[in-house]
This record gives structure tokens, C-alpha cells and sequence, in this order.
């Protein structure tokens, strides 16, 4: 596999510790602002910085609740907006046609890892 990671990484958590449909927060790396967010859907794993392009604020209201009720959208808890969380899209909301920032990351040994400065 080639390395697309080629400076310091970050662990964020196993793959299998995402529940599948589900997301996991993570906080800002030291010296940042923005936390993460990383989204699974079976093998799929999609990683956000945690700021709605609205006007940049995290997107969970309580540690690791960003998901809609149904489980389809990651949901802005500021004023609502819907993100698809396989591509970051805002599908509906003031920031409609926006994209979530998607993080580059790798998967080692089961262990997703992004660049250090994921999230400054
Ligand atoms: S801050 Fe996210 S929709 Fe306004």
C-alpha cells in the first residue's frame, strides 16, 4: 500500500470501534481548534473536520452525536444542517451544495491515522 501519510500521523481509534452507520468524534490535536469526526459505513470510512461550513461551528451537540435519528445524515447542531456522510455534501440547510473538510487518512494494522495537522 502505498503511503499517503508520509509525515506525522495521528491514531484516531480502530476501524471496528466506529459502529457501522455510526461516527465518532475526536478532539482537536494539541495546538488546534478543530476537532474530527469519522464516519463508517461497512468498510467505508469517511473523516471530516468536526466545523460546519456554515459558519464553523462543531457539528455535535454532545460528545459523538452527530448523526440524524434515521441514521442517514451527519446533522449540524447549530441551525441543522444535513451532510451526506459519505461525501460531506450539505444536502439541505443554509450551507446547501457546501462540503464538509474531508481528511486524508490511512488505515494501518486496523488503525486509522491522519496527518498531525489534521484539524489545526
Ligand atoms: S453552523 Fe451549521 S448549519 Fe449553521
Amino acid at each position: 500500500m502505498e503511503t499517503i501519510i508520509s509525515t506525522e500521523a495521528r491514531a484516531l481509534c480502530r476501524v471496528e470501534e466506529i459502529a457501522d452507520g455510526g461516527t465518532v468524534g475526536f478532539p482537536p490535536a494539541p495546538g488546534g481548534f478543530s476537532g474530527l469526526v469519522a464516519y463508517r459505513k461497512g468498510e467505508d470510512v469517511k473523516v471530516f473536520v468536526n466545523s460546519c461550513p456554515h459558519i464553523g461551528t462543531p457539528l455535535d451537540w454532545m460528545p459523538d452525536q452527530f448523526m440524524s435519528r434515521d441514521g442517514k445524515y451527519i446533522i449540524c447542531a447549530t441551525h441543522g444542517a444535513a451532510f451526506a456522510p459519505l461525501t460531506g455534501e450539505c444536502l439541505l440547510g443554509p450551507c446547501k451544495g457546501d462540503y464538509l473538510d474531508v481528511v486524508k487518512f490511512e488505515i494501518r494494522d486496523g488503525v486509522i491515522h491522519v496527518p498531525a495537522s489534521a484539524g489545526l
